[in-house]
């Protein structure tokens, strides 16, 4: 059996190449003069809802995760998430976009919160979550940031980078040391590896419908 800690290593090694893989999934053209405000404008509403959603699940599976270290991670991971909210929101008002009557959650909750809510362990829930999801942020959001600076959205590029990007990375680090801890057990890493591959699958599917249906790509994670 691998240890925790190399069990981790293969983990994160697994999705940064599927992550690669990703990124090759066709990649619409920048937008043309005039256009690139509104697509920025576009992805950052997209973005409300994923901090939205990221910090209620971290808020819902705080009481039921027995935990104290993983309980206080998820605590703080719901007040981060709920900041860069009010961060995004205040970004837009600078950008003015008016948000009178603008609901994240419209339509109901998306595919990727209702596959993580289902998770009831501590470990399916870190390896998916905060592993994975978080990593697929991470990455998104670098490649909302060159997508910004290719649009000339400086100061939206610079915002992500020094108000958003050091949480995203807290908040994986947080899957990394707690499976490394908890992890131990030859049931549990595959409990891990098949929601960290759930949670890749649906990302994939998303991908696929956000870039050949909706003709968006690099939308920020959260
Ligand atoms: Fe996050
Ligand atoms: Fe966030």
């Amino acid at each position: 059996m691998a240890t925790a800690g190399e069990f981790v290593e293969t983990l994160q090694q697994r999705i940064d190449l599927r992550m690669a893989e990703l990124e090759r999934v066709g990649n619409p053209d920048a937008p043309g003069e005039g256009e690139a405000m509104d697509a920025v404008v576009s992805r950052l509403k997209l973005a409300l809802r994923n901090e939205m959603e990221a910090s209620e699940l971290a808020a819902m599976w705080m009481p039921s995760t027995p935990e104290i270290d993983v309980k206080l991670g998820l605590a703080r991971q719901a007040g981060d998430e709920a900041r860069h909210y009010r961060l995004i929101e205040e970004h837009l008002e600078t950008l003015e976009v008016d948000l009178t009557g603008f609901d994240p959650l419209e339509g109901g909750y998306s595919p990727m919160f209702q596959l993580l809510r289902g998770y009831e362990s501590t470990i399916e829930r870190v390896a998916a979550a905060q592993l994975t999801r978080e990593s697929l942020a991470l990455t998104k959001n670098e490649q909302f940031i060159a997508f910004c600076d290719g649009a000339g959205a400086a100061a939206t590029a610079e915002f992500y980078r020094t108000e958003i990007q050091p949480d995203e990375q807290w908040h994986v680090r947080l899957g990394r040391r707690t499976l490394e801890k908890y992890a131990t057990t030859p049931d549990s890493q595959v409990l891990a590896l098949a929601a960290s591959t759930a949670v890749l699958d649906l990302a994939e599917r998303i991908q696929n419908r956000q870039v050949h249906e909706l003709g968006i790509s690099h939308a920020p994670g959260c």
